[in-house]
Order: C-alpha cells, then structure tokens, then sequence
C-alpha cells in the first residue's frame, strides 16, 4: 500500500490558478492516481491536509501502519518546512516528491525543496503524469524490494 499526500491547498485544485495547475480537481486527480494504481496492482491511499502537524503525523507514521511507501506534494511546505523534512528523514520509507507545476521555472522562493535531498526522487513540471511515473517507479522497486539503489537514501547525508 502506498500512501499518497497532499499537502497545503491542494484541496483547491480546479479552482485554484487552472492556468498553472489544470483544471483537474483533487477528487479527480485521486481518482486517477487509484487507477494508475490498480492497473499496476499497487493499491493507494490519498489524504490531504492543511495542517502542516497533520501531515508530519501521516509521514512519521506511516511505516507503522503498514504503507510501503509515499508520494508527497507537499505544497508550499516544500520550499521551507524543515519539520517536513526531518520527519521524511527520520522515517525509513521511500518517498517520492511530486510536484504538478515546474517549480524551477516559477518564483524563485519555489526553486529551493528542503525535502528534496531526503527523497528518493523528484518529479516536476509534467501535470498528473508525475504520479503515474511516481507509481511506475514504485511498482518496479516494491517489486524487486530494492530501494537502496540509486540513490541511496540510507547514505550519509552533505549538511
Ligand atoms: C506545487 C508547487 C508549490 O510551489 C505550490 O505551493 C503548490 C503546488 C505543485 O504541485 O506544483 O501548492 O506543489
């Protein structure tokens, strides 16, 4: 089971800047990540909050309830939430980054993810695809239970 989160609102999609996130809303988005889900044999479960606590709990706990990994969008909190980030760190899952806009190619505030060097990988710029690639990623690594190889989220860490 892998565990799908979106962070600070992201419950706003369809109706928030279509021109930047599609016109897609979080319920459909869900939908099709539970699809893309099934046809790969994977199953999900979707949670979005605003409340940043709420999300460090869903991270920290995760492992324990069984999940085998996590997508996260986290938002806003990406480009500055260092709870976020040590929450990722501190849990041994893979996570995976999605992001639906090129966040390189925005406001320099969204240039910086502090959760990106504790991911396993990220994804940006390409819409709801970044999920299904994020899911292809994971089938082919649940699978083969390998997910040391590259990169090595368990290696020592830059400051
Ligand atoms: C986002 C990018 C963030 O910069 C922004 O704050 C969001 C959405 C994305 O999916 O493109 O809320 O994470």
């Amino acid at each position: 089971m892998i565990l799908v989160l979106h962070g600070a609102n992201l419950n706003r999609l369809g109706t928030r800047q279509p021109e930047i996130y599609g016109a897609q809303t979080l319920a459909d988005l869900e939908n099709q990540i539970s699809e893309w889900a099934t046809a790969l044999d994977l199953r999900v479960q979707c949670q979005q909050t605003n409340l940043e606590g709420v999300l460090l709990e869903a991270v920290q706990l995760a492992a324990e309830q069984g999940f085998e990994a996590i997508i996260i969008n986290p938002g806003a909190w990406t480009h500055y939430s260092y709870a976020l980030r040590d929450a990722i760190a501190g849990q041994p899952l893979p996570v995976l980054e999605v992001h639906l806009s090129n966040i390189h190619a925005r406001e320099e505030f969204r240039h910086t993810s502090v959760i990106a060097p504790v991911c396993a990988g990220s994804i940006v710029g390409l819409g709801a695809q970044g999920y299904r690639l994020a899911l292809e990623y994971l089938n082919t690594k649940l699978t083969k239970l390998e997910y040391s190889d590259p990169p090595n989220r368990n290696a020592p860490r830059m400051a």
